[in-house]
Order: C-alpha cells, then sequence, then structure tokens
C-alpha cells in the first residue's frame, strides 16, 4: 500500500504498534521524504486523539485515511497457540478482535472528521475519504 501511494508522488503518514512491522515500515519507506511514521495502538482512545494533534503539529494534512488495521488470525494466535475453530473461541479473543478492527476503526474515522474534515472543510470541498479495510471473517 505504501508503495502503491508514494510511487506516484501521494505523502503517506503510516502508523502500526511498535514491533518488527513497524521497524520493517521504516526500513522500506524511511528515507523517503514523503514518508512519516509514527508508533499508535488504533484500539486506545487517548492515542488516536493525540495522533492526529501530533501528525497535524509536524504539518501533515491527510485527505485520505486508510483504515487497514486488524488484529488478523495470525496475529491473535501469534503467541504460539493454535488457531481455535469457533466453538473454542473465546470470549477474549473476539473482544480484543472487536476493539481493534471495528472499534479501532470508528475511532479513527471520527478523529478525522473532528480534526480534518470538521477543521479544515474548504481544504477538502467539505469532504474527506475514510477507506476501511476489512472482512468479515479469516
Ligand atoms: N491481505 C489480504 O489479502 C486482505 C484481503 C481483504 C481484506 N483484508 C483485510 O484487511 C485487513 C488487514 O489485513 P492485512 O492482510 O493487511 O493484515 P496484516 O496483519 O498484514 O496487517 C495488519 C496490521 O495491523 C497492525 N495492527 C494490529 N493491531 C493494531 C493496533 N491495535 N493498532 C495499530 N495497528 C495494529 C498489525 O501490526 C499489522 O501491521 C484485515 O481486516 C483483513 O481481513 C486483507
Amino acid at each position: 500500500m505504501c508503495v502503491t501511494c508514494l510511487h506516484p508522488g501521494a505523502r503517506v503518514v503510516a502508523t502500526d504498534l511498535l514491533g518488527a512491522r513497524a521497524d520493517a515500515l521504516q526500513e522500506s519507506f524511511g528515507e523517503n521524504l514523503n514518508f512519516a511514521f509514527y508508533d499508535l495502538d488504533v484500539a486506545d482512545e487517548d492515542q488516536v486523539k493525540e495522533i492526529f494533534k501530533r501528525v497535524a503539529a509536524d504539518g501533515h494534512l491527510p485527505n485520505v485515511v486508510l483504515n487497514n488495521a486488524a488484529i488478523t488470525g495470525e496475529m491473535l494466535m501469534g503467541a504460539g497457540k493454535s488457531f481455535p475453530d469457533f466453538a473454542n473461541t473465546s470470549l477474549e479473543d473476539w473482544e480484543k478482535t472487536i476493539r481493534v478492527n471495528l472499534t479501532g476503526a470508528f475511532l479513527i474515522a471520527r478523529q478525522m472528521d473532528i480534526d480534518i474534515v470538521g477543521r479544515y472543510p474548504a481544504a477538502f470541498g467539505q469532504c474527506g475519504v475514510n477507506v476501511c479495510v476489512e472482512r468479515p471473517a479469516s
């Protein structure tokens, strides 16, 4: 996704949890002047509010938000557990997944509305774009 956006000249503000994926992103694109990275847990309301302020303070004004953060099956079971069948899926894992995949997308979209679309309507012809990349079950 970063390659697709950076190649034609778009500026990309990427976020992820700290860890190997974040490191890989920064290794791949950190030298690109059109790329900026911020660590963020999309399930944390305070972090989501704060990141929009930091991004704006750093001079970025995103007009498209791509909600791609997700707990996929591999990530959920990453601690060496095998993937359970439906009958053995725990409520804890269900709630964790909903918190990131659904609530996280809501928090980001809402903050985009508050801090970008609502604040700079003229800059975007009174519109902003929010794209959610989800599928109901993996
Ligand atoms: N890969 C595909 O072919 C495909 C196709 C259709 C839909 N989707 C959907 O797109 C979404 C993403 O899929 P993917 O293949 O890119 O998954 P992925 O695991 O490669 O990427 C998800 C990213 O979200 C990050 N993440 C997880 N929890 C987070 C949190 N709390 N805060 C911030 N970041 C967090 C992970 O670190 C990871 O980098 C999923 O909902 C998936 O179902 C993927």
